[in-house]
C-alpha cells in the first residue's frame, strides 16, 4: 500500500496524493498498446506537470513530450535533462512568446503547430534567421470544433505555405479529435497526406491524441503518433466513460471532515480551490472512494458538501479520499503533490514544476 493507513490519518489536508505504482501501470499499459501497433507515444504533460513523471514516460518508450504553452515547455525542459523533444500543440502569437520559443529551440528538438498563415508568419519572422528550420505541423479540426484547418485542402494549402516560409519546415499533421473520431481522423488525414505528398512535400508525422479513445488509436492507421495526457492518472470523467476503474485512478484528494451538521450531511476541507468546479459533464464534484452513496453536490472555495442517500456515517475528524472529475485541473491548483509507491520509502512532496504556466 503506497499510502499506509497511518499516512492517510496524519497527512495534513487537503492534500493531492499520487500513487506512483498506479501511474506507472497506466503508462506501461498504453505504451504496450502503442508499441504493439507501431504508434509512437508523446504524452501530454498537462495532467501531471512533473518532469519526474515525464522521465518515467520517456523511460517506458515515449519519444518526447507534448506541452500546451511555451512557459509550460520551458519549465519541463529546465526540470529534466531527459526531456529533449517537445511538441507545443498551440498557436503561438506575440513577440515575447516567439522570442522565448526561439530560446527554447536552442535547448531541445522543438516543433509547434499552426492553423493559419498569420501564426506561420510570426514563426517565420522569428526563425527566419536560423540555420536549423523549425518544424511546424498543421493543426486539423477533425470534429472537436476547437482549433484547426477545416478541410484536407486547407491543410494542403497551409502545409505548402509553411514549407515555403523562411526558417520553417512542414512538420506534419496534428489533431485533437472528438471521442470516437478515429474514422474521421483516418479519412481527413489520408486525404491531406495524399494532397501534400502530391506537391512533393513529405508528411513525417501524423499525431492524434486523447485518453478516452486511446485504446482505439490504431483504428486510424494513418496516425504515426499519439498524445495521451490524462491516462497517467485517470479521473472520474474517464471512469464514467468506462475507460478505467477507480483502482486505475492514481490521483486522489485527501480531505478531512470538518463538520457534520445533519445526519446525512458532512462538510470537508476541500472545496473548489482543490477539487475545482470542473464538472466535465458529470453530476457532482468528485467520487468519495468506497462510498457510492455519497454525492459531493456543492462546493465553495474551502468547503465541500457531502450528502448521503442515508446516514452519512462520518464524524468530525474523519478522512475521505476523493477521485476528482478532472485530474489535470487539480494539479494546477496546488504547489505540491504527495507521491508514494514505486520504491519511495515514505510519501514525498514533489513541487508541481509546470503549474500555473499559462503563457
Ligand atoms: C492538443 C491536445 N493533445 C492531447 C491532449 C490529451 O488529452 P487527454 O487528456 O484526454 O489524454 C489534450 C488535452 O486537452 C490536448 O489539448
Amino acid at each position: 500500500m503506497p499510502f499506509s493507513p497511518d499516512d492517510l490519518a496524519t497527512i495534513d489536508t487537503p492534500a493531492v496524493l499520487i500513487d506512483l505504482d498506479i501511474a506507472r501501470r497506466n503508462i506501461e499499459r498504453f505504451q504496450h498498446y502503442a508499441d504493439s501497433h507501431g504508434l509512437r507515444v508523446r504524452p501530454h504533460i498537462k495532467t501531471h506537470k512533473l518532469p519526474a513523471i515525464a522521465e518515467i514516460q520517456l523511460a517506458a518508450g515515449a519519444v518526447g513530450i507534448t506541452c500546451q504553452k511555451v512557459s509550460e515547455a520551458e519549465a519541463m525542459v529546465a526540470g529534466s535533462d531527459a526531456i529533449t523533444d517537445v511538441l507545443i500543440t498551440y498557436n503561438i502569437l506575440g513577440t515575447e512568446k516567439l522570442n522565448r520559443l526561439k530560446a527554447l529551440a536552442q535547448k531541445v528538438r522543438l516543433s509547434v503547430v499552426a492553423d493559419s498563415k498569420r501564426v506561420a508568419d510570426g514563426l517565420s519572422a522569428t526563425f527566419g534567421d536560423q540555420t536549423s528550420l523549425l518544424p511546424v505541423l498543421v493543426e486539423c479540426d477533425t470534429g472537436a470544433n476547437r482549433c484547426g484547418v477545416q478541410s484536407p485542402e486547407a491543410a494542403e494549402a497551409l502545409a505548402t505555405y509553411i514549407d515555403a516560409s523562411p526558417g520553417l519546415v512542414f512538420g506534419g499533421l496534428m489533431t485533437y479529435p472528438p471521442l470516437g473520431g478515429e474514422s474521421v481522423v483516418e479519412t481527413f488525414m489520408t486525404q491531406a497526406k495524399a494532397l501534400i505528398e502530391a506537391r512533393g512535400i513529405a508528411v513525417p508525422v501524423i499525431t492524434s491524441g486523447g485518453t478516452p479513445s486511446m485504446m482505439q488509436a490504431a483504428d486510424a492507421p494513418v496516425t504515426t503518433e499519439y498524445r495521451p495526457g490524462t491516462y497517467v492518472y485517470n479521473d472520474g470523467s474517464l471512469v464514467a466513460r468506462g475507460v478505467c476503474g477507480w483502482d486505475d485512478c492514481a490521483l486522489t484528494v485527501l480531505a478531512t471532515v470538518v463538520s457534520v451538521p445533519t445526519p446525512n450531511r458532512a462538510i470537508i476541507d476541500a472545496g473548489s480551490k482543490t477539487l475545482t468546479s470542473d464538472l466535465l459533464g458529470l453530476t457532482g464534484y468528485g467520487h468519495v472512494l468506497g462510498r457510492d452513496d455519497i454525492a459531493i453536490d456543492q462546493l465553495s472555495e474551502e468547503h465541500g458538501r457531502l450528502i448521503s442517500s442515508g446516514a452519512i456515517g462520518l464524524a468530525v475528524g474523519d478522512r475521505v479520499r476523493i477521485v476528482p472529475n478532472h485530474a489535470c485541473v487539480v494539479t494546477n491548483m496546488v504547489d505540491t503533490v504527495l507521491v508514494a509507491g514505486d520504491g519511495l520509502s515514505a510519501p514525498t512532496s514533489w513541487p508541481i514544476v509546470a503549474r500555473g504556466k499559462i503563457v
